[in-house]
């Protein structure tokens, strides 16, 4: 009965652990981030964010379409994806998250440094906007 006692006690603090590891992010699609916030989840386009929408389609302008045209194509593309264009809606549509991601984790700009916060969300409801 004693040892039976101890046993439990000591697992407990695992089984609590394991289910909070489970539970947390309510919308989480699994890409198993843990943290609850998925970078890839562009999330909901605010009403009324017209002037937003059009800051971030600017943004992206500005700092992606150097490289992430439908104009660049064949050796002249190097590495930059194909399917990354922030100059064709289909692309904005498809790979908008992975763009947010990008965006998000300061790998892109390439070269050029995490953009600030304000431009990053106006770069979201854009996105978002877009995806709807
Ligand atoms: C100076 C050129 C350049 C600029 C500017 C640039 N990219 Fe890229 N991007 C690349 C290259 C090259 C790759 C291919 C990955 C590599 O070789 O590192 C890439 C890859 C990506 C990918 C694929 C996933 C990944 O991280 O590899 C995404 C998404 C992306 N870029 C989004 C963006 C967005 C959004 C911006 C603007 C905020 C941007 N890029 C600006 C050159 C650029």
């Amino acid at each position: 009965m004693r040892v039976r006692t101890v046993f439990l006690f000591c697992l407990a603090p695992f089984m609590i652990g394991a289910l909070l590891g489970c539970g947390g992010g309510g919308g989480d699609d699994g890409s198993g981030n843990g943290s609850g916030t998925d970078p890839h989840d562009v999330g909901e386009c605010p009403p009324d964010s017209a002037a937003q929408q059009a800051a971030g389609l600017q943004a992206l302008e500005t700092h992606c379409q150097v490289c992430h045209t439908k104009a660049l194509t064949g050796t002249n593309r190097g590495t930059i994806p194909a399917e990354i264009n922030v100059d064709d809606p289909e692309s904005i549509q498809n790979e908008g998250g992975e763009m947010y991601e990008s965006i998000v984790e300061g790998t892109m700009p390439q070269g050029g440094g995490k953009l600030p916060d304000a431009t990053i969300e106006d770069i979201r409801v854009y996105l978002a906007c877009e995806a709807e």
